[in-house]
């Protein structure tokens, strides 16, 4: 009969340990018993950017990278992007199940009641500069938040963590609107409660002097896709530094702010913002294999191509190629497109791809869709972070209530120097020189 376990034997000592395997993992704190001395510390394992590390046990959102599934809850995102709305979703991610009818429209009614931010908050974001980039006013506005909601602190009241859901899934797209407006001195559009999640998104973006701004169905069905695929996608690197820093019982605004600063970096959810660019650069099929060349010599990278969790097409690419024909019907067609598309062709064909296992990913044709939308290029970072709030609160949520979860302190290995005795200024040049 099998053991469920891992026999270790220290060759340092001769002994040998055995090691219990739960969920095809072991506890990294059954290896601090592995000591050569008593007064040891015990055996560490180094993982320097979590390429193998399970930090949690979660209940949220799967992913099999090897062969391209991304499931919420259990349902494929695919089904979901097909027949579910954003908001719906929001709700599965929150709650585990889909809401019947009468769940739902109380959600919907919960969410729309909460989308006014406080008349402070516009003249908090007028503090920024007239070109600030808007993912940083959205990064500040978020994290001010929590001065205008100092009871999200109450971290263990569940009825506090349900308005706060509320009030981060509702204002995040104000907020992110009144940046945008802010950056182009066109005055702000208030939300209009009548219109779905995605169309009073579209009208506080948009609206001009019409009393009433009609979202154009096909674009506003378009962008609730998209905000479904992006709602979710397990222990990511901002959703990481949500749990981190949530772990400190930080409160949720504040925790958001920290996770869409991760996110808008170019190698996460700033990678759409820099496809754009890229394919901007590139300016023609023609200059494609010369673009190559430089990827394979490292120079530049191909963005929104490659993943850490995905070595197979990125199901949400898939998708989004799909929902940006549909687009590009009203639109007329992203001049961008047919490059974006030699350049997948290429990309896909060539041994340097193939190896690696880079495929498209979510961001590769994301920044197409906004783009003929009309969104400019730096609002495409904030357009992925307005979902993903209730991916974050989801998995904030579910590490405030797993009795496992402590605050979150890594470990290091250091090489520094051993303890030496401080050495006086006037002594110190002879040492900083063989330094410098
Ligand atoms: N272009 C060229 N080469 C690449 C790319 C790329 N986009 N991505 C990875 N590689 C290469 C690496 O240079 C490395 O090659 P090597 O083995 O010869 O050194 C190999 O593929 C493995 O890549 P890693 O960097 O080890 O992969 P990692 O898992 O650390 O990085 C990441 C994943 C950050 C997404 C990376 O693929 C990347 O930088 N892609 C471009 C940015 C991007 O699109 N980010 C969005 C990701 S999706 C999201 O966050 C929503």
């Amino acid at each position: 009969m099998p053991k469920n376990t891992l026999t270790i034997t220290d060759n340092r000592t001769g002994k040998t340990y055995e090691i219990p395997i739960e969920h095809d993992t072991i506890r990294a704190m059954d290896l601090r018993q592995i000591k050569v001395a008593d007064r040891d510390f015990g055996l560490m394992t180094y993982d320097p950017a979590y390429l193998n590390t399970a930090a949690c046990k979660s209940t949220i959102t799967y992913i099999d990278g090897d062969a391209g599934i991304l499931r919420y809850r259990g349902y494929p995102i695919e089904q979901l992007a097909e027949q579910s709305t954003y908001l719906e979703t929001a709700y599965l991610l929150y709650r585990g199940e889909l809401p019947t009818r009468q769940q739902l429209d109380r959600w919907v009614t919960g969410v729309t009641h909460h989308t006014i931010p406080h008349e402070k908050i516009k003249n908090f974001m007028e503090g920024f500069r007239y070109d600030a980039h808007p993912m940083g006013i959205f990064v500040g506005t978020v994290a001010a938040l929590s001065t205008f909601f100092p009871e999200s602190k109450q971290v263990f009241d569940p009825e506090v963590r349900r308005i706060t859901f509320y009030r981060g899934v509702a204002k995040t797209p104000t907020i992110a609107a009144f940046a945008h407006r802010y950056s182009i001195g066109m005055p702000y559009a208030y939300p209009d409660n009548e219109l779905s999640y995605t169309g009073n998104f579209l009208s506080m973006m948009f609206k001009g002097t019409e009393l009433r701004y009609k979202p154009n169905p096909v674009l506003e069905r378009a962008l609730d896709i998209l905000f479904i695929l992006h709602a979710d996608h397990e222990q990511n690197c901002s959703t990481s530094a949500m749990r981190v820093v949530g772990s400190a019982q930080t409160d949720p605004f504040t925790a958001i702010a920290a996770a869409a600063a991760a996110l808008y970096g170019p190698l996460h959810g700033g990678a759409n913002e820099a496809v754009l660019r890229m394919l901007a650069e590139i300016g023609s099929k023609d200059k494609i294999p010369a673009y190559i060349k430089r990827v394979k010599a490292g120079e530049v990278k191909l963005m929104g191509f490659g993943h850490r969790v995905y070595k197979n097409y990125d199901p949400r690419a898939r998708i989004i190629k799909r929902t940006a024909d549909e687009v590009f019907e009203v639109t007329g067609k992203n001049p961008l497109l047919d490059i974006a598309l030699e350049l997948e062709r290429i990309a896909l064909e060539d041994d340097y791809f193939v190896t690696r296992k880079l495929y498209p990913n979510v961001d590769f044709y994301s920044g197409l869709i906004y783009q003929a939308m009309g969104f400019p290029t730096d609002m495409f970072p904030v357009l992925f972070a307005i979902p993903r709030v209730s991916g974050w609160l989801s998995q904030w949520e579910e590490m405030i209530l797993d009795p496992e979860q402590k605050i979150a302190r890594p470990r290091q290995v250091y090489l520094g120097e051993g303890e030496r005795n401080y050495v006086p200024m006037e002594e110190r040049e002879a040492v900083t020189a063989t330094r410098s």
